[in-house]
């Protein structure tokens, strides 16, 4: 075991690709297509207003590069520092080698381990999880984990119940090996029995690609399932912690439905204003909402020292988990 047996947040970084795109003007490309959205149906039903949408030119591991590297200059570390690389994404640069892989070359890394973590929506909790175990367990000191993706480009543009909701995006936490725990506990859990409620079910073979390439979603079903596992994940965390709802500061809900964010922070009984609320302006950016809401939240001020998060993923899989973390910066 480590003499440094708990993991810290040492420092957090973000990067959103490009101008944000309102729902007016998206309503506007797709109503050119023959579809019809409104900036009113889509706030009411989600509470989202713009979202960010990648160039042709960006991949998954330019977002997640450049969101690392903020995250590296924030907790005062280069790359000789970093021995873990972690990318949850399902928006890949590729088949394989590993989007972590690109990361690490971007970044100049050359030493440890570097994978990508597969659980949709819920692949920076996972992957937060993961890293802590790792430094708990004496394999890395200083892990670099990243949640990005592109979904635009896994977006059927025809289908509006799906295409409006989504954005591209990173985000990056750099765990730390440390004395005093910061990371208090994790919980994840997956029920693949619902594996075909959200998914995106296309292939390459032979040469081509088998079967529908672009998400497809039971909406309705997600939402049921969503708002009861964000409560029970955040219970069984906490009670995992010693600890109440009374004493969480921020939840950091994963960011799909304005109204599942309300929904959760209601039947845990934490008030709307302890909330972390993105959605209204990234849309849901897959595995990189939890890690683009903390830092946000840490950079305008809300975060701060002392203070104790929990942090939520719920996705495809259908995948739940929870962090709760102590700030120490
Ligand atoms: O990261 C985890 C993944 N995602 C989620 O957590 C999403 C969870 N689900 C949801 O957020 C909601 O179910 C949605 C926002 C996706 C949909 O909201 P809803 O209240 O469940 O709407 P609905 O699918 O029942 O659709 C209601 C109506 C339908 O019209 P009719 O059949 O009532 O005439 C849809 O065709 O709204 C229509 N509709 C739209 N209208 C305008 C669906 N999408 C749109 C749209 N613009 N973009």
């Amino acid at each position: 075991m480590s003499e440094l047996p708990y993991s810290i947040i040492a420092g957090s970084g973000s990067y959103l690709p490009g101008d944000p795109v309102s729902n007016e003007d998206l309503a506007k490309q797709l109503a050119q297509q023959g579809i019809e959205t409104s900036d009113t149906w889509i706030r009411e039903r989600t509470g989202i207003c713009q979202r960010h949408i990648a160039a042709a030119d960006l991949n998954t591991s330019d977002l997640a590069a450049l969101a690392g590297e903020r995250a590296m200059a924030d907790a005062g570390l280069t790359a000789k520092d970093i021995d873990l690389v972690i990318v949850a994404t399902s928006t890949p640069d590729m088949i394989f080698p590993s989007t972590a892989c690109f990361v690490q070359k971007k970044l100049g890394i050359a030493q440890g381990a570097a994978f990508d973590l597969q659980a949709v929506c819920s692949g920076f909790v996972y992957a937060l999880s993961t890293a802590d175990l790792f430094i708990r367990m004496g394999k890395a000191r200083n892990a670099l984990v990243i949640g990005a993706e592109v979904f635009s480009r896994i977006l059927d543009w025809k289908d509006r119940g799906t295409c409006v909701l989504f954005g591209d995006g990173a985000g990056a936490m750099v765990l730390q090996s440390a004395k005093e725990p910061g990371i208090l506990g994790h919980v994840l859990h997956a029920r693949g029995e619902y594996e075909n409620i959200l998914r995106t079910p296309g292939v390459v073979a032979h040469g081509q690609v088998q079967g529908n390439p672009f998400l497809t979603m039971d909406g309705q079903a997600v939402f049921k399932l969503a708002v009861e596992v964000l409560e029970s994940s955040a219970r069984e965390v906490l009670a995992q912690a010693q600890l109440s709802t009374d004493q969480v500061d921020w939840l950091i809900p994963h960011q799909a439905n304005i109204r599942i964010l309300q929904f959760t922070a209601k039947r845990l009984g934490i008030s709307p204003d302890r909330v972390v609320v993105t959605v209204d302006q990234h849309g849901n950016t897959s595995a990189a909402s939890v890690p683009l809401a903390f830092d946000l939240a840490r950079k305008d001020g809300r975060l701060k020292a002392g203070q104790t998060v929990l942090m939520q993923g719920v996705g495809g899989g259908f995948t739940w988990g929870a962090v709760l973390a102590r700030l120490t910066r």
